[in-house]
């Protein structure tokens, strides 16, 4: 494993991904995926201090919890119904400016007010998993976040998955 990450306060958004591109390979030098899940969530949180940050796994008909930070949250989500379950079931990165507005968003936290929800892919393509990431501020997520996250997600999808989950 790498040494602990460091974020410089007055790193803009794209230096913090930087920092992040260059720390993600030792963080993720691991083959358990549960434990590179759980780091990373540590890593992203540490980076932008986001209100949550965390995984939920592909589990035959529903979205199960997997590592994070931040408040509890909600164990299993069904299809058909919020953000995280829109992003797995479109494969696509669902980005939520204003969770009021999205009919069906799943309110683990009464403090999120803005999210975005990346898909981990395996190699042929289906999702194993989906990043979701709550903030407390409307609008927070930007079409950088989405790029930067996805290529990271897309470059180290293999050290989050299990190669049958
Ligand atoms: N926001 C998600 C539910 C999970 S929590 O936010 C941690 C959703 O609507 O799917």
């Amino acid at each position: 494993m790498s040494t602990a990450p460091s974020f410089d306060s007055h790193a803009s958004r794209a230096e913090r991904y930087d920092q992040l591109d260059l720390q993600c390979p030792g963080l993720l030098d691991e083959l358990d995926p549960v434990a590179n899940q759980a780091n990373f969530s540590a890593l992203l949180h540490a980076a932008f201090a986001w209100h949550w940050v965390g995984f939920y796994r592909v589990s035959g008909d529903a979205l199960v919890l997997g590592p994070f930070q931040g408040p509890v949250a909600c164990t299993r989500l069904r299809r058909g119904k919020g953000v995280c379950a829109a992003a797995w079931e479109r494969n696509a990165v669902v980005r939520v400016a204003d969770v009021d507005a999205f009919p069906g968003h799943v309110a683990c936290s009464a403090l999120s007010r803005s999210e975005i929800v990346l898909p981990v892919r395996h190699p042929d393509g289906t999702v194993g998993a989906v990043l979701d990431i709550d903030s407390t501020a409307v609008g927070e997520f930007t079409e950088e976040d989405e790029r930067r996250l996805m290529r990271i997600l897309d470059r180290h999808a293999s050290r989050f998955l299990s190669p049958n989950s």
